[in-house]
């Protein structure tokens, strides 16, 4: 007897071991074994020759991918919380599942929120700069001074699991004052923290603002206009997307020092960051590391094929978006 053909998937990029040896035991699966992105081109071949694809950030699967006349895919099964390289609106209309992978990297992706505010007023981005340069000349008391965090204001933009996550470590481990802006009312929470009626409110009061929404709207969320308010001694952390911040005005605020530093660990158009930017010493720069730990991304993928594993048996998603 002829068993069911395996369903055909596409996995965009590569995957922990453990995970691809998972989707080649249930799938007819193909994988990306020197994990360069897939052009627009083949990504919209590839609508039309899979059952589903394992995406992520790095993939951009916009209207006219998705209504390629053809289209096999019927699940996107995106590796990552953030879901902006999808166009969801367009997924829904064609009745294409998208899920996510929440929970497993929240705390990850805050430990990298916390790293890069402590890089950011402690200033060590400059101070390893000089080291690495040779430009140490020995220890100064007054030398390399940053700011201390211990009773200053934090403001979390968007206090969903990694806002919170990112509040709760702050306000907890490092003695910050918490105030955040959520559109919706936020309750229920195991730390001290206030909700503020507007986002222009946060942006003046807070002497580190930290960025936690999602990415992939039409205008960014921090603005230039919301950027100009902030304190001279104020610093900027973003660890959603890159489109979440005008990134153009956070640079002039830097070269012109209307504040104090920032810490990115996202950028506009990834992988490109702004030679401006990278010439800047009053700012962390990483590469979008936020989930970036074995533990963590190995379990992104194993939830990632959850979400596959109950789409094709018609059972109910883990994590659908
Ligand atoms: C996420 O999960 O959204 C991270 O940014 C990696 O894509």
């Amino acid at each position: 007897m002829v068993g069911a053909a395996l369903k055909k998937v596409l996995v965009t990029r590569k995957l922990p071991e453990v995970v691809e040896e998972r989707l080649a035991a249930s799938y007819d699966v193909t994988l990306n074994a020197v994990d360069v992105p897939l052009t627009a081109a083949e990504l919209a071949d590839a609508m039309g020759r899979f059952d589903a694809i394992v995406p992520t950030v790095s993939d951009t699967i916009g209207s006219e991918i998705l209504r390629v006349p053809n289209r096999q895919v019927a699940m996107l099964a995106n590796v990552g919380v953030g879901f902006s390289n999808i166009d969801i609106d367009t997924a829904r209309e064609l009745g294409v599942t998208v899920s996510n992978t929440p929970d497993v990297l929240t705390d990850a992706t805050a430990d990298i929120a916390m790293l890069l505010i402590l890089a950011s007023t402690r200033g060590s981005t400059a101070a390893e700069r000089k080291l690495r340069d040779g430009r140490w000349e020995g220890f100064s008391i007054v030398g390399d001074l940053g700011a201390g965090i211990q009773g200053k204001v934090l403001g979390i933009v968007g206090m969903g699991r990694i806002g919170q996550a990112t509040a709760r470590r702050a306000a907890l481990a490092f003695g910050m004052e918490v105030v955040f802006f959520n559109r919706s009312e936020v309750t229920g929470l195991d730390f001290d923290a206030t909700q503020l009626d507007s986002l222009d409110e946060l942006m003046a009061a807070a002497d580190v603002v930290s960025v936690h929404v999602p990415g992939g709207s039409d205008a960014p969320v921090v603005d230039a206009q919301q950027i100009g308010l902030m304190k001279p001694t104020a610093h900027l952390v973003n660890t959603a997307r890159g489109d979440s911040i005008d990134q153009e005005a956070l640079i002039t605020a830097l070269q012109t020092n209307k504040i104090a530093g920032a810490g990115l660990d996202v950028f506009v158009d990834e992988p490109q960051v702004p030679d401006s930017l990278r010439a800047l010493d009053n700012v962390t720069l990483l590469p979008h590391v936020g989930s970036a730990t074995e533990e963590v991304r190995t379990a992104m993928g194993m939830l990632a094929a959850d979400n596959l594993d109950a789409f094709f048996a018609g059972t109910q998603l883990p994590s659908p978006v």
